[in-house]
């Protein structure tokens, strides 16, 4: 069967009470749980996986290589300025998309930087919990 892992990076264990007019009223866990149906119905198997440490998300990248057909990854804020993770992602044999809730590049300087640009494969930004549903289309139609 198909896998794919979902992964979410720091604060994003937050969504429904940070910034609500940024990233909207849903909960994480109500996402994952939409995700995981949706993959269900398209015959694959979806896990979930959220940290606030980069450590941790390197070590869940690293896992991946063998585990996951796939990786759907909002990194948060490490977005902008995490080198190890995106060397996580370039040491990973697995296409990995790029997702944010909000308009990255329409919002302060700083967001508009990927250090991800060229290691993920595609990028979704700016369609809410939407984009995390497009990502699995992304990774199924590749
Ligand atoms: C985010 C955008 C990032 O700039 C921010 O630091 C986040 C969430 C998004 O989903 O829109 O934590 O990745």
């Amino acid at each position: 069967m198909t896998r794919f892992l979902l992964m979410n990076g720091p604060n994003l264990n937050m969504l429904g009470i940070r910034e609500p007019a940024i990233y909207g009223a849903d909960t994480l866990e109500s996402i994952e749980e939409e995700v995981v149906e949706y993959g269900a119905k398209l015959g694959v198997d979806i896990d979930c996986f959220q940290s606030n440490h980069e450590g941790e998300l390197i070590d869940k990248l690293h896992e991946a290589h063998s585990e996951y057909d796939g990786v759907i990854y909002n990194p948060g804020a490490h977005t902008h300025y995490s080198y190890a993770l995106r060397d996580a992602v370039a040491s990973i044999d697995v296409p990995v998309v790029e997702v944010h809730i909000s308009d990255v590049d329409n919002r302060e300087d700083f967001r508009k930087i990927s250090v991800f640009d060229g290691v993920c494969f595609a990028k979704i930004k700016g369609h809410g919990r939407q984009g995390y549903l497009e990502a699995v289309d992304a990774l199924l139609d590749r």
